[in-house]
């Protein structure tokens, strides 16, 4: 797995500076796996979600009409723009600048928790501390879905090449800041069952 490289606070300008046109392009690319990952969560009427990185509110709106009018669902996001246009694709939204790290919610508090292609910005040695505060939000018997650019150990394209050799101011802006990972090792050391 190649390492994620580009500062938060630069990662945040970048994705600001994106919010403005990022529905675009990204929904194109990012529509398969969204779907798959959406029908993964389950959400039935009257559970508690949370959305981690809510992004442009693509996926926050289609579980907003899932939960209906039931239910709980809240929005995290750390970039200002990005929770701008949340805010206007959801009116209703429940939203919150938030660092993933560290989420402003008590213990067990949701049934479902998603993160669409965020993993991909995260460094390999935070992602298992990132998952066990995923599982902290959880209540027991929670689900978990994470939707991320991803390889098994097949070889670097040149995409991934490229990423690696690009200045780190430049990664953000011409990567987004996202490289494949390889989740499933980390979400099970976090200590989640029936990965
Ligand atoms: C690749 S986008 C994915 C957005 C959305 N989930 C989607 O699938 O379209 C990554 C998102 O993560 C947000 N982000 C980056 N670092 C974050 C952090 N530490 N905590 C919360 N959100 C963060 C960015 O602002 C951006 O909205």
């Amino acid at each position: 797995m190649i390492e994620a490289r580009g500062s938060r606070p630069a990662l945040v300008r970048a994705y600001n500076m994106f919010s403005v046109l990022y529905g675009l392009p990204g929904a194109r690319l990012e529509r398969e796996g969204v779907n798959r990952g959406l029908k993964r969560t389950g959400v039935r009427a009257g559970e508690r979600v949370l959305e981690v990185a809510v992004g442009t509110g693509l996926v926050h709106a289609r579980l907003r009409s899932r939960l209906g009018s039931t239910g709980l669902l809240v929005g995290v996001d750390l970039s200002p723009g990005m929770l701008r246009v949340t805010r206007r694709q959801v009116p209703e939204a429940r939203l919150a600048r938030a660092d993933a790290r560290q989420l402003p919610f008590p213990a067990e508090t949701f049934d479902v928790l998603y993160a669409g292609y965020f993993l991909d910005l995260i460094p390999t040695r935070e992602l298992v501390p990132l998952l066990g505060e995923f599982r902290r939000v959880l209540r027991r018997g929670g689900r978990l879905v994470v939707v991320n650019f991803s390889k098994n150990g097949e070889p670097l394209t040149w995409w991934e090449r490229a990423y690696q050799v690009t200045p780190t101011f430049l990664v953000p802006w011409l990567f987004a800041g996202c490289r494949p990972v390889q989740a499933e090792p980390s979400v099970r050391a976090a200590g989640f069952a029936e990965v």
